[in-house]
């Protein structure tokens, strides 16, 4: 450990929101993250939700080594051929007619591009997001995200809306309980329909609303927010950052629910810890777009080493059978969270689908007041013991666990997860 470094990190970076920890890191492999103490750590966010394959996976690394051979960057104007294989290849992964794609960076960044292509066609500019969603931290993805902090940056992109999530264990209308009855979608409707200026565009959603605490919406409820937006000439857009490619044991969240949106975006997930994103459409709307005079062109848009990294994470998830993995491995998981729910009066709620999954805490399973006292000290002590868990906490949303290791994790890991998360929560409930 390098105390000077260390010190350094305060002097020398700006703070970026959300909780760091107080050690530097120095490797990441498979499940597990390495910090300055040489101490390793399992790594259940799959850093940032990103490294489906775990980290540094081989057919990564000579995927970036054979770039290094051929080509990292060219001119934006000049399109290589490995961006145009891994368009077909998506096209095949996706279900149609989302077939043609633009190669992007982040998912920021790839919502943008479906904002854009949304206003461009529909010739509106108002955009319907959840409650909780997070689309990122660019001007119109901003503007669609409500679970981050809104304060401070002055006025959002206008025509953006709210609507209440579809939270069953939390609902935001205080109407339902365990069971969602889709009223926060219909009293969300209305208000919008209320609200509009007549310039309706798009309707963003994730399939499951991440940070907004891991929310599975019910079922039937993308069937029916696909009829809003039609209903109201808007174009749906899937925001498949977390869910495509894997994590819910399926190519993507579409192809789960049967219900195809007009645009999806695919990020995290799609450079498995490269920044890579992808914004896809069918050829109906790119055509219509692109006579419209759709532009998105930036420094980074196909490069070629990024197109090589995306083709290596899809062969990879073929080939090595990632998805009926994650399903069997996010039942493993779950069966050892639900045995310590049965210990533990603090975890109210274990949800979730596939490897993505959320444990709510509460101070007592009627009232379920949140316990963020305990999230946090949980948290920490975690990380001491050698565990890293991101924790979602807000005071109107409660404090929810977000677990998502790797899609290669061993049952060994998650065993050694659990008895790490159960000894943590132990002496932590007793501190309190
Ligand atoms: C669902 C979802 N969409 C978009 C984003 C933004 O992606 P990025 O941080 O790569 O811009 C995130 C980031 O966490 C996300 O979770």
């Amino acid at each position: 450990m390098d105390p000077e470094l260390r010190a350094a990190a305060k002097d020398a970076l700006i703070r970026y929101g959300g909780d760091a920890f107080p050690n530097l890191f120095r490797t990441a492999k498979g499940t597990i993250v390495t910090d300055d103490e040489g101490r390793e750590i399992l790594d259940f966010t799959s850093g940032q939700m990103c490294a489906t394959l775990g980290h540094n996976h081989p057919a990564i690394t000579t995927a970036i080594k054979n770039s290094c051979d051929t080509a990292l960057h060219m001119f934006s104007g000049m399109i290589p051929e490995s961006v145009v294989k891994l368009g077909r290849l998506l096209a095949d992964w996706l279900p149609p007619p989302l077939q043609k794609s633009l190669f992007l960076n982040t998912g920021s960044e790839s919502n943008e591009a479906a904002l854009r292509l949304a206003k461009i066609t529909t010739g509106g500019y108002e955009v319907i997001a959840l409650g909780g969603s997070w689309h990122g931290t660019t001007g119109g993805s901003a503007a669609a995200t409500f679970a981050s902090d809104r304060r401070g940056y002055g006025p959002k992109i206008p025509g953006n809306h709210v609507i209440p999530e579809p939270n069953a264990y939390r609902c935001p209308i205080e109407h339902c309980r365990d069971t969602c009855d889709m009223s926060c979608l219909r009293v969300g409707l209305k208000m919008f329909d209320m609200a509009t200026d007549g310039e309706p565009a798009a309707i963003i959603a994730e399939p499951v609303v991440s940070a907004g605490g891991i929310i599975v919406p019910p079922e039937g409820y993308f069937d029916q927010l696909k009829s809003a937006a039609q209903d109201r000439g808007m174009k749906l857009i899937f925001d498949e950052a977390q869910t495509a490619f894997g994590r819910l044991g399926t190519a993507t969240a579409a192809a789960k629910l049967g219900v195809v949106p007009d645009i999806m975006t695919l990020s995290k997930t799609l450079g498995g810890g490269l920044p890579l994103s992808a914004t896809v459409t069918s050829a109906e709307i790119e055509e219509e777009a692109h006579h419209a005079g759709f532009t998105f062109y930036t420094s980074h848009v196909s490069d070629p080493l990024l197109a090589n990294v995306g083709l290596a994470v899809l062969d990879t998830i073929a080939r090595e059978e990632l998805m009926p993995r994650a399903i069997l491995m996010g039942e493993y998981l779950t069966k050892g969270l639900r045995d310590l729910q049965q210990r533990h009066e603090a975890i109210g709620d274990i949800r979730g689908d596939g490897l993505l999954i959320g444990v709510e805490l509460v101070k007592d399973r009627h009232a379920r007041e949140p316990f963020h006292d305990l999230g946090a000290l949980t948290t920490e002590r975690c990380f001491e013991l050698g565990l890293s868990m991101n924790i979602r906490r807000r005071p109107e949303r409660g404090s929810v666990w977000r677990i998502a290791p790797p899609l290669t994790v061993s049952t060994e890991e998650i065993d050694r997860a659990v008895t790490i998360l159960d000894q943590a929560l132990t002496e932590s409930l007793d501190k309190i």
